[in-house]
């Protein structure tokens, strides 16, 4: 058989396996996977590097609307050319509903944003900001057979908090159709009258953003969560968690056999909350919710990936630009915290910082990493074998990896549309520097060839980790 490329001499890391070999690709697929594998079009000298499935990165914003004048620094074209340079071949964004609108209508306005655009593949989750009833028993149900197959939910944000019967609601909704709930859990009213109390106390730059969200916002919103989700018999993801204490609720719901699935991210590993202190308004551009916490809470976040109550590590990259009026330092966030875009950028650098404070500081083992990068997120939403790993029929989404460089993260070295990154500065060994989706290059040698709109989207089938335990 001739190949269109074999990739060869690397060294392949899978989710259980690191070996030796060479992948040959025929097409949008992984035909073999050997030695000696004989023709190829294109022979891609990989020695001295790693193969890994490309990154899937289950939990990022692009293009959503976020208040009056507020304008998200990346749309569908310039956020996954980020994500391709940052060693991920899939990314699934979101289709948010706002009040008012039927969800049907969303997830058309959101094909008319990316398709054509995207650089490399992509496929939607829902947010669901407004549970009718025809949304509930008409939309939802229908989506779900189309491949729109996961939903957030919200238990804070104006606009997009649910309450508890809504919630339910929506968590119903999923058991009868076999969908995934992700929840978003801080508890609105708590936010609201510390928000309040801050604002009167004059306490209003972004560093009180982290004093309006505490831990117990976040550690009670999680425990309301899971319980709603054990009346329901549910499985749900609990994403972006950022300390022990929501960790361990996760934990110990999951020791009692609960289907509770976690997810944290880049800025619970390695930002504090003394990165919203920064003069003037310089600390806006880490104001993000959850916001990131101490050094403790970092090491329970570390604690929930190595021993496997997070099987999720996602960017939730959700850029705002810093210097601009539409961004971070729009007018009305100069005057209180509350007003400050939620969000930071981060889909280029999960992969880079996770590789290198995990695996190259031995806190993970690189299947672990790719487990948590990957794989894991092909199998929670419906991907896999498709997406997330390096095996015979697998889509050839591969990202060639040099364990060796070191780089200093900066944003010169970023290609995405936002004009800052919140982990400037931080020293790294090893980088992604090449990324195949479907067998064709997007970035090579560390120089984009991918083309705007050879990115598909991609119907999911339903997530064998959303089954209800059946209680
Ligand atoms: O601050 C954040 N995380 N913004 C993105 C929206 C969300 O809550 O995930
Ligand atoms: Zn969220
Ligand atoms: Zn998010």
């Amino acid at each position: 058989m001739t190949f269109d490329t074999i990739i060869c001499g690397g060294t392949i890391a899978t989710a259980s396996d690191t070996f030796r070999c060479d992948v040959g690709i025929a097409g949008e697929r992984i035909a073999a996977l050997g030695e000696n594998l004989g023709d190829a079009r294109e022979i891609v000298d990989a020695r001295n590097k790693l193969v890994l499935p490309g990154g899937i990165d289950s939990h990022v914003h692009l293009a959503q609307p976020a208040g009056p004048g507020i304008v998200m620094a990346d749309d569908f074209a310039s956020g996954t050319r980020s994500a391709a340079f940052g060693g991920n071949t899939m990314v699934l964004p979101f289709a948010m509903q706002q009040k008012g609108e039927s969800l049907r209508e969303v997830v058309k306005q959101y094909h008319a944003k990316a398709d054509g655009h995207c650089y490399i593949d992509v496929s939607f989750h829902l947010i669901i900001a407004d549970a009718t009833e025809r949304v509930l028993g008409q939309e939802l149900p229908a989506l779900v057979n189309d491949g729109y197959t996961s939903f957030k939910v919200f238990m804070t944000y104006e606009g997009l908090a649910l309450s508890d019967l809504e919630l339910l609601n929506v968590m119903s909704v999923a058991r009868e159709t076999g969908a995934l709930v992700m929840v978003h859990a801080e508890n609105y009213d708590a936010i609201r009258f510390l928000t309040d109390r801050l604002e009167r106390a004059g306490k209003t730059a972004p560093q009180y953003h982290a004093a309006s969200r505490p831990i117990a916002v976040e550690r009670e919103a999680t425990h309301r969560a899971i319980s709603l989700s054990e009346i329901v018999d549910v499985p749900i993801v609990i994403v972006h968690v950022s300390n022990r204490e929501a960790m361990e609720e996760i934990r110990r719901a999951q020791q009692r056999g609960l289907k509770i699935h976690g997810e944290t991210c880049p800025q619970y590993l390695v930002l504090t909350e003394n990165d919203l202190k920064g003069l003037n308004m310089a600390g806006a551009k880490y104001v993000c919710s959850p916001p990131p916490r101490d050094h403790a809470s970092q090491a329970a976040c570390w604690e929930g990936l190595q021993q496997g109550v997070f099987s999720l590590f996602s960017s939730d990259h959700c850029p705002f630009r810093y210097d601009d009026p539409q961004g971070k330092l729009a007018p009305k966030g100069r005057t209180s915290f509350r007003w400050v875009p939620n969000g930071i950028p981060g889909v280029e650098t999960r992969l880079p910082i996770l590789f290198s404070e995990g695996v190259g500081k031995g806190r993970i083992s690189l299947n672990e990493f790719v487990a948590l990068t990957a794989t894991n997120h092909a199998k929670t939403y419906g991907l896999y074998p498709k997406k997330g790993t390096i095996a015979v029929g697998s889509d050839a989404d591969i990202a060639i990896w040099d364990p060796a460089m070191e780089l200093t993260i900066s944003q010169a070295l970023m290609h995405g549309g936002c004009d800052y990154t919140p982990y400037e500065g931080i020293r790294v060994k090893g980088w992604p520097v090449s990324t195949l989706v479907r067998g064709q290059f997007v970035v090579r040698d560390g120089a984009l060839v991918g083309r705007e709109g050879a990115g598909q989207y991609v119907a999911r089938e339903k997530s064998p980790l959303a089954k209800p335990r059946g209680t």
